[in-house]
């Protein structure tokens, strides 16, 4: 399975390398085989040797040049991350980010062999409107997207349950999962207030590949408690 972090704008570079020496020594001591991402802040982005991938939160779809504020590809090589979150929730809904620009980036970061993990996830209106305007919302979010991408893994993320403390019900989660993988054969992950209390019943359902995990990553301990979590999971 694949058990990613969001760390957010949280942890600081001094933080970043504590918690990925910490992360190491959990995932040799216990012989993890789990792919474990985390995508620190960008200012704690560092090259990385172990069998955790570091990955970028977000990027603009270029190699360097006038984007004030943005970092380019040629940041990331300087590091060697070749993994990258696109579409996030936070991105398209605090800083507005359109499907427009989404699609560049996945178009520019496909084509240089990046590992996507492609965020999708509805607003709470969205999802009271009724099952069918909710599907097609999620379907504007493929727009762009090449689903069939070989680095490509998917992320349903509800929006109202980024932070909240909310989820939805297991039967929900698995029911859209399974929607959802008949538009991508891409691993399909799950996010949106996952923890150590929820971690096991989340990943046992079918469809789920995978979590990814924002809040209750930041504290490395709980994170590690989640991987083992996959870990002894039979699937
Ligand atoms: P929380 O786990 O804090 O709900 O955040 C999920 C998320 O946004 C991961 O990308």
């Amino acid at each position: 399975m694949i058990i990613a972090a969001n760390l957010k704008a949280n942890l600081t570079r001094a933080k970043t390398v504590e918690y990925l020496n910490e992360l190491e020594k959990f995932l040799s001591a216990k012989n993890i085989s789990q792919e474990v991402l985390v995508f620190p802040a960008v200012s704690s982005l560092n090259s990385h040797a172990g069998c955790a991938i570091v990955g970028a939160q977000n990027a603009y779809p270029t190699k360097n040049g006038a984007f004030t504020g943005e970092i380019g590809v040629e940041h990331l090589e300087e590091f060697g991350i070749k993994t990258i979150l696109i579409g996030h929730s936070e991105r398209r809904h605090v800083l507005g980010e359109s499907q427009k620009l989404i699609a560049q980036k996945f178009d520019f970061f496909s084509k240089l062999g990046f590992k996507i993990v492609y965020c999708i996830g509805e607003p709470l209106e969205v999802r009271k409107s009724g099952n069918e305007k909710m599907m097609s919302y999620l379907d504007a979010q493929y727009e762009g997207i090449d689903t069939e991408y070989e680095n490509l893994i998917i992320a349903y993320e509800p929006v109202w349950a980024i932070g909240t403390g909310l989820t939805p019900t297991l039967e929900e989660i698995e029911g859209l999962h399974e929607e959802l993988k008949k538009k991508s054969f891409a691993p399909l992950l799950y996010g949106g207030s996952v923890k150590v209390t929820n971690v096991k019943e989340v990943l046992a359902l079918n469809n789920v590949d995978g979590i990814l995990v924002g809040s209750a990553a930041l504290n490395v301990e709980d994170f590690c408690m989640m991987i083992e979590s996959a870990q002894n999971l039979e699937k």
